[in-house]
Protein backbone atom coordinates (compact mmCIF):
# COMPACT_ATOMS: atom_id res chain seq x y z
CA UNK A 1 0.00 0.00 0.00
CA UNK A 2 1.25 3.34 -0.80
CA UNK A 3 0.16 6.76 0.58
CA UNK A 4 -0.06 9.40 -1.70
CA UNK A 5 -0.60 13.44 -2.58
CA UNK A 6 -4.36 14.81 -3.57
CA UNK A 7 -3.60 17.77 -3.59
CA UNK A 8 -1.24 21.08 -3.27
CA UNK A 9 -1.45 24.37 -2.03
CA UNK A 10 0.90 27.37 -1.36
CA UNK A 11 0.79 31.03 -0.40
CA UNK A 12 3.64 33.55 -0.60
CA UNK A 13 3.34 36.79 1.18
CA UNK A 14 2.48 39.77 -1.27
CA UNK A 15 5.46 42.00 -0.32
CA UNK A 16 7.97 41.45 -2.79
CA UNK A 17 11.51 42.43 -1.53
CA UNK A 18 13.98 42.93 -4.72
CA UNK A 19 18.08 42.75 -4.95
CA UNK A 20 18.15 46.29 -5.57
CA UNK A 21 15.79 47.09 -2.32
CA UNK A 22 18.30 45.07 -0.64
CA UNK A 23 21.46 47.15 -2.22
CA UNK A 24 19.36 50.05 -0.31
CA UNK A 25 19.94 47.83 3.00
CA UNK A 26 23.28 46.27 3.23
CA UNK A 27 26.09 46.34 1.01
CA UNK A 28 25.38 44.46 -1.44
CA UNK A 29 24.40 44.33 -5.08
CA UNK A 30 21.97 42.43 -7.48
CA UNK A 31 25.02 41.31 -9.06
CA UNK A 32 26.50 39.38 -6.46
CA UNK A 33 23.47 37.95 -5.19
CA UNK A 34 22.46 36.92 -8.74
CA UNK A 35 25.78 35.25 -9.21
CA UNK A 36 26.39 33.69 -6.07
CA UNK A 37 23.20 32.49 -5.43
CA UNK A 38 20.45 33.02 -8.54
CA UNK A 39 18.33 34.80 -6.25
CA UNK A 40 16.20 37.83 -7.63
CA UNK A 41 13.69 38.74 -5.25
CA UNK A 42 11.94 37.37 -2.40
CA UNK A 43 8.45 37.37 -0.91
CA UNK A 44 8.22 39.29 2.72
CA UNK A 45 5.24 38.83 5.56
CA UNK A 46 4.06 41.40 6.99
CA UNK A 47 4.48 42.77 10.65
CA UNK A 48 1.01 40.89 10.98
CA UNK A 49 1.89 37.98 9.21
CA UNK A 50 2.72 34.92 11.41
CA UNK A 51 3.85 31.47 9.95
CA UNK A 52 0.46 30.17 10.51
CA UNK A 53 -1.35 32.97 8.55
CA UNK A 54 0.52 31.88 5.77
CA UNK A 55 -0.16 28.31 6.23
CA UNK A 56 -3.93 28.47 6.65
CA UNK A 57 -4.81 30.14 2.99
CA UNK A 58 -1.67 27.32 1.79
CA UNK A 59 -4.10 24.44 3.46
CA UNK A 60 -7.09 26.05 1.94
CA UNK A 61 -5.72 26.17 -1.14
CA UNK A 62 -4.54 22.62 -1.02
CA UNK A 63 -7.91 21.38 0.49
CA UNK A 64 -9.47 22.87 -2.30
CA UNK A 65 -7.01 21.16 -5.30
CA UNK A 66 -7.51 18.33 -3.95
CA UNK A 67 -11.27 18.34 -3.98
CA UNK A 68 -11.62 16.69 -0.79
CA UNK A 69 -14.08 18.05 2.21
CA UNK A 70 -12.08 19.38 4.85
CA UNK A 71 -13.56 17.42 7.78
CA UNK A 72 -12.14 14.57 5.90
CA UNK A 73 -8.80 15.47 7.81
CA UNK A 74 -7.98 13.88 10.40
CA UNK A 75 -4.47 14.87 11.06
CA UNK A 76 -2.37 18.29 11.13
CA UNK A 77 1.32 18.33 10.54
CA UNK A 78 3.33 21.37 10.06
CA UNK A 79 7.50 21.31 9.30
CA UNK A 80 8.95 25.18 10.64
CA UNK A 81 11.40 26.33 12.35
CA UNK A 82 9.53 29.94 12.52
CA UNK A 83 6.57 28.75 14.85
CA UNK A 84 4.30 31.60 15.70
CA UNK A 85 5.29 30.93 18.99
CA UNK A 86 7.79 28.36 21.42
CA UNK A 87 4.29 27.18 22.03
CA UNK A 88 1.99 25.89 21.16
CA UNK A 89 2.35 24.81 18.10
CA UNK A 90 1.79 26.44 14.77
CA UNK A 91 -0.51 23.55 13.72
CA UNK A 92 -3.10 23.68 16.23
CA UNK A 93 -3.99 27.61 14.82
CA UNK A 94 -4.15 26.03 11.32
CA UNK A 95 -6.27 23.37 13.01
CA UNK A 96 -8.51 26.66 14.94
CA UNK A 97 -9.25 28.42 11.51
CA UNK A 98 -9.88 25.50 9.79
CA UNK A 99 -12.51 24.58 12.45
CA UNK A 100 -11.38 20.89 12.66
CA UNK A 101 -11.12 20.94 16.86
CA UNK A 102 -10.57 17.80 17.87
CA UNK A 103 -7.86 15.92 15.85
CA UNK A 104 -4.19 16.03 16.51
CA UNK A 105 -1.96 18.98 15.06
CA UNK A 106 1.37 19.49 15.83
CA UNK A 107 5.09 20.83 14.43
CA UNK A 108 7.71 19.41 13.28
CA UNK A 109 11.21 21.16 13.96
CA UNK A 110 13.36 19.61 10.84
CA UNK A 111 14.97 22.64 9.23
CA UNK A 112 14.63 22.92 5.34
CA UNK A 113 13.55 19.01 5.02
CA UNK A 114 10.71 20.01 7.80
CA UNK A 115 7.96 19.06 4.90
CA UNK A 116 9.71 15.50 4.03
CA UNK A 117 10.34 15.22 8.14
CA UNK A 118 6.66 15.99 8.22
CA UNK A 119 5.56 13.84 4.68
CA UNK A 120 7.74 10.95 6.44
CA UNK A 121 5.19 10.94 9.48
CA UNK A 122 2.59 10.99 7.61
CA UNK A 123 3.26 8.63 5.49
CA UNK A 124 3.58 6.09 8.81
CA UNK A 125 0.70 7.31 10.34
CA UNK A 126 -1.28 6.81 7.15
CA UNK A 127 0.31 2.91 6.67
CA UNK A 128 -0.50 2.34 10.49
CA UNK A 129 -3.97 3.04 10.54
CA UNK A 130 -3.50 6.39 12.19
CA UNK A 131 -4.77 8.80 10.28
CA UNK A 132 -6.75 8.51 6.76
CA UNK A 133 -6.44 11.84 5.40
CA UNK A 134 -3.43 14.29 7.08
CA UNK A 135 -2.64 18.09 6.19
CA UNK A 136 0.89 18.69 6.16
CA UNK A 137 2.31 21.28 5.71
CA UNK A 138 6.08 22.92 5.55
CA UNK A 139 6.96 26.85 5.35
CA UNK A 140 8.76 30.16 7.22
CA UNK A 141 8.66 33.31 8.14
CA UNK A 142 12.64 33.54 8.05
CA UNK A 143 12.26 37.12 8.05
CA UNK A 144 11.38 37.08 11.25
CA UNK A 145 14.82 36.04 12.41
CA UNK A 146 16.76 36.79 9.91
CA UNK A 147 19.35 39.47 10.64
CA UNK A 148 19.14 42.14 8.37
CA UNK A 149 22.51 43.81 8.57
CA UNK A 150 24.30 40.54 7.73
CA UNK A 151 24.99 40.75 3.99
CA UNK A 152 26.13 37.02 3.96
CA UNK A 153 22.54 35.60 4.85
CA UNK A 154 20.43 38.20 5.15
CA UNK A 155 20.01 38.31 1.04
CA UNK A 156 19.53 34.25 0.78
CA UNK A 157 15.92 33.92 2.57
CA UNK A 158 12.41 34.27 1.78
CA UNK A 159 8.91 33.72 3.64
CA UNK A 160 6.47 31.59 2.53
CA UNK A 161 4.59 28.07 3.25
CA UNK A 162 3.15 24.96 0.96
CA UNK A 163 0.61 22.79 2.06
CA UNK A 164 -0.57 19.11 0.61
CA UNK A 165 -3.43 16.36 1.50
CA UNK A 166 -1.95 13.28 2.26
CA UNK A 167 -4.51 10.03 1.78
CA UNK A 168 -4.10 6.23 1.06
CA UNK A 169 -3.38 5.45 -2.84
CA UNK A 170 -5.69 3.21 -4.37
CA UNK A 171 -3.20 2.45 -7.36
CA UNK A 172 0.65 2.69 -8.29
CA UNK A 173 0.75 6.49 -7.57
CA UNK A 174 2.40 7.53 -4.41
CA UNK A 175 5.51 7.79 -2.39
CA UNK A 176 7.60 4.97 -3.30
CA UNK A 177 10.79 5.91 -1.04
CA UNK A 178 11.77 7.88 1.91
CA UNK A 179 14.81 8.58 3.58
CA UNK A 180 15.67 11.09 6.41
CA UNK A 181 18.45 11.67 8.39
CA UNK A 182 20.75 13.71 10.82
CA UNK A 183 24.59 14.94 11.85
CA UNK A 184 24.33 16.62 15.23
CA UNK A 185 27.51 17.34 14.89
CA UNK A 186 27.59 20.02 12.80
CA UNK A 187 25.05 21.92 14.77
CA UNK A 188 26.69 25.21 15.14
CA UNK A 189 26.86 25.96 11.18
CA UNK A 190 23.43 27.24 10.76
CA UNK A 191 21.38 28.24 14.47
CA UNK A 192 19.66 30.58 16.01
CA UNK A 193 21.15 31.01 19.54
CA UNK A 194 19.12 32.28 21.59
CA UNK A 195 15.46 31.99 22.60
CA UNK A 196 15.35 28.50 23.86
CA UNK A 197 16.32 26.95 27.21
CA UNK A 198 19.78 27.21 26.56
CA UNK A 199 19.75 30.92 26.06
CA UNK A 200 16.95 32.40 27.46
CA UNK A 201 15.94 35.93 26.17
CA UNK A 202 17.89 38.48 28.00
CA UNK A 203 18.83 42.27 27.03
CA UNK A 204 22.08 41.56 26.12
CA UNK A 205 21.27 38.40 23.67
CA UNK A 206 19.00 40.50 21.73
CA UNK A 207 21.42 43.94 22.21
CA UNK A 208 23.95 40.74 20.56
CA UNK A 209 21.37 39.46 17.71
CA UNK A 210 21.65 35.93 19.26
CA UNK A 211 17.73 35.49 18.01
CA UNK A 212 18.84 35.89 14.33
CA UNK A 213 19.86 33.55 12.15
CA UNK A 214 24.02 32.75 12.96
CA UNK A 215 25.34 30.78 8.89
CA UNK A 216 28.85 29.62 7.86
CA UNK A 217 27.73 29.92 4.46
CA UNK A 218 31.10 28.09 3.08
CA UNK A 219 30.76 24.82 5.33
CA UNK A 220 26.98 24.76 4.41
CA UNK A 221 27.44 25.23 1.09
CA UNK A 222 30.02 21.90 0.80
CA UNK A 223 27.58 20.13 3.38
CA UNK A 224 24.50 20.44 1.59
CA UNK A 225 26.26 19.28 -1.46
CA UNK A 226 27.08 16.25 0.24
CA UNK A 227 23.76 15.54 2.34
CA UNK A 228 21.59 16.21 -1.22
CA UNK A 229 23.92 14.00 -2.98
CA UNK A 230 24.04 11.10 -1.10
CA UNK A 231 20.39 11.33 0.31
CA UNK A 232 19.11 11.62 -3.35
CA UNK A 233 21.02 8.40 -4.49
CA UNK A 234 19.90 6.73 -1.19
CA UNK A 235 16.24 7.37 -2.32
CA UNK A 236 16.83 6.60 -5.93
CA UNK A 237 18.19 3.17 -4.50
CA UNK A 238 15.12 2.58 -2.09
CA UNK A 239 12.92 3.22 -4.95
CA UNK A 240 14.64 0.43 -7.24
CA UNK A 241 14.41 3.15 -9.93
CA UNK A 242 16.94 4.75 -12.66
CA UNK A 243 17.44 8.32 -12.29
CA UNK A 244 16.72 8.13 -15.89
CA UNK A 245 13.12 7.75 -14.88
CA UNK A 246 13.01 10.60 -12.71
CA UNK A 247 11.07 13.57 -14.88
CA UNK A 248 11.67 16.01 -12.59
CA UNK A 249 14.20 16.67 -9.37
CA UNK A 250 12.94 19.52 -6.54
CA UNK A 251 15.69 19.72 -4.78
CA UNK A 252 15.43 22.63 -1.66
CA UNK A 253 16.29 25.69 -2.97
CA UNK A 254 19.05 27.21 -1.36
CA UNK A 255 21.47 28.26 -3.82
CA UNK A 256 21.62 27.83 -7.60
CA UNK A 257 24.96 26.44 -7.93
CA UNK A 258 24.27 24.20 -4.82
CA UNK A 259 21.40 22.56 -6.84
CA UNK A 260 23.05 22.40 -10.12
CA UNK A 261 26.33 20.80 -8.46
CA UNK A 262 23.96 18.12 -7.04
CA UNK A 263 22.27 17.55 -10.31
CA UNK A 264 25.99 16.81 -11.68
CA UNK A 265 26.99 14.68 -9.09
CA UNK A 266 23.85 12.62 -9.48
CA UNK A 267 23.70 12.65 -12.93
CA UNK A 268 20.21 14.52 -13.87
CA UNK A 269 20.04 16.98 -16.64
CA UNK A 270 19.91 20.37 -15.38
CA UNK A 271 16.43 20.53 -17.41
CA UNK A 272 15.00 18.38 -14.94
CA UNK A 273 15.82 20.32 -11.82
CA UNK A 274 12.92 22.67 -10.78
CA UNK A 275 14.01 25.41 -9.47
CA UNK A 276 12.35 28.62 -8.57
CA UNK A 277 14.98 30.32 -6.17
CA UNK A 278 15.01 33.63 -8.58
CA UNK A 279 11.70 34.43 -7.42
CA UNK A 280 11.16 32.65 -4.24
CA UNK A 281 14.17 32.47 -2.51
CA UNK A 282 14.61 29.87 0.39
CA UNK A 283 11.74 29.25 2.38
CA UNK A 284 13.52 26.46 4.16
CA UNK A 285 10.65 23.84 5.11
CA UNK A 286 8.72 25.82 2.52
CA UNK A 287 10.86 25.14 -0.43
CA UNK A 288 9.71 21.81 -1.66
CA UNK A 289 6.04 21.71 -1.37
CA UNK A 290 6.20 25.87 -2.83
CA UNK A 291 7.25 24.38 -5.52
CA UNK A 292 5.67 20.92 -6.29
CA UNK A 293 2.43 23.26 -5.83
CA UNK A 294 3.77 25.82 -8.34
CA UNK A 295 4.57 22.75 -10.82
CA UNK A 296 0.89 21.25 -10.00
CA UNK A 297 -1.33 24.02 -10.97
CA UNK A 298 0.62 25.15 -13.99
CA UNK A 299 -0.21 21.24 -15.14
CA UNK A 300 4.02 19.73 -14.97
CA UNK A 301 2.93 17.06 -13.02
CA UNK A 302 1.22 14.34 -14.68
CA UNK A 303 -0.07 11.33 -13.93
CA UNK A 304 2.54 8.67 -12.83
CA UNK A 305 5.80 10.89 -13.35
CA UNK A 306 8.36 10.14 -11.25
CA UNK A 307 9.42 12.78 -8.85
CA UNK A 308 12.95 12.99 -6.46
CA UNK A 309 12.89 15.24 -4.03
CA UNK A 310 15.51 15.98 -1.69
CA UNK A 311 16.36 18.64 1.30
CA UNK A 312 19.06 19.27 3.66
CA UNK A 313 19.04 22.29 6.55
CA UNK A 314 19.92 23.26 10.15
CA UNK A 315 21.27 20.55 12.13
CA UNK A 316 22.60 19.20 10.30
CA UNK A 317 19.20 17.17 9.30
CA UNK A 318 18.33 15.62 5.77
CA UNK A 319 15.42 14.04 3.81
CA UNK A 320 14.46 12.43 0.14
CA UNK A 321 12.33 10.64 -1.64
CA UNK A 322 10.51 9.63 -4.95
CA UNK A 323 7.18 9.87 -5.84
CA UNK A 324 4.99 8.17 -8.58
CA UNK A 325 2.57 11.04 -9.28
O1 LIG B 1 18.92 26.14 3.83
C1 LIG B 1 20.30 26.18 4.05
C2 LIG B 1 20.67 27.58 4.26
N1 LIG B 1 21.93 28.05 3.87
C3 LIG B 1 22.57 27.83 2.69
O2 LIG B 1 22.18 27.08 1.85
C4 LIG B 1 23.81 28.62 2.45
C5 LIG B 1 24.85 27.86 1.70
N2 LIG B 1 25.93 28.77 1.32
C6 LIG B 1 25.83 29.60 0.25
O3 LIG B 1 24.83 29.62 -0.44
C7 LIG B 1 27.03 30.47 -0.07
O4 LIG B 1 28.11 30.08 0.73
C8 LIG B 1 26.74 31.99 0.08
C9 LIG B 1 25.78 32.46 -0.99
C10 LIG B 1 26.17 32.28 1.47
C11 LIG B 1 28.02 32.78 -0.07
O5 LIG B 1 28.63 32.50 -1.33
P1 LIG B 1 30.18 32.18 -1.42
O6 LIG B 1 30.52 32.05 -2.83
O7 LIG B 1 30.44 31.01 -0.50
O8 LIG B 1 30.84 33.51 -0.87
P2 LIG B 1 31.77 33.71 0.40
O9 LIG B 1 31.03 33.49 1.67
O10 LIG B 1 33.05 32.92 0.19
O11 LIG B 1 32.09 35.23 0.29
C12 LIG B 1 32.84 35.79 -0.81
C13 LIG B 1 32.94 37.29 -0.62
C14 LIG B 1 33.41 37.70 0.76
O12 LIG B 1 34.24 38.82 0.61
P3 LIG B 1 35.85 38.69 0.66
O13 LIG B 1 36.14 38.12 2.01
O14 LIG B 1 36.20 37.75 -0.45
O15 LIG B 1 36.32 40.08 0.46
C15 LIG B 1 32.15 38.11 1.45
O16 LIG B 1 32.36 39.07 2.49
O17 LIG B 1 31.65 37.89 -0.79
C16 LIG B 1 31.36 38.73 0.33
N3 LIG B 1 29.92 38.73 0.54
C17 LIG B 1 29.09 39.58 -0.11
N4 LIG B 1 29.33 40.54 -1.01
C18 LIG B 1 28.25 41.21 -1.49
C19 LIG B 1 29.19 37.94 1.36
N5 LIG B 1 27.88 38.25 1.25
C20 LIG B 1 27.81 39.26 0.35
C21 LIG B 1 26.73 39.99 -0.19
N6 LIG B 1 27.01 40.95 -1.11
N7 LIG B 1 25.44 39.76 0.16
Amino acid sequence: MRTKILGTGSYLPEKVLTNFDLEKMVDTTDEWITKRSGIKERHIASEKEATSDLGIIAAERAIKNSGIDKNDIDMIIFGTITPDRLFPSTAIYVQKALGLVGIPAFDVSAACPGYIYAMTIADSMIKSGQAKCVLILGGETLSKIVNWEDRGSCVLFGDGVGASIMAKSNDESGIISLTIGGDGNMEKLLIQPAGGSRMPATKETLENNLHTIQMEGNEVYKNAVNALTNSANKAIEMAGVSIDDIKYFIPHQANIRIMKTTAKYIKIPVEKVYMNIDRVANTSAGSIPIAMDEMNRNGLLNKDDLILVASFGAGFVWGAGVIRW
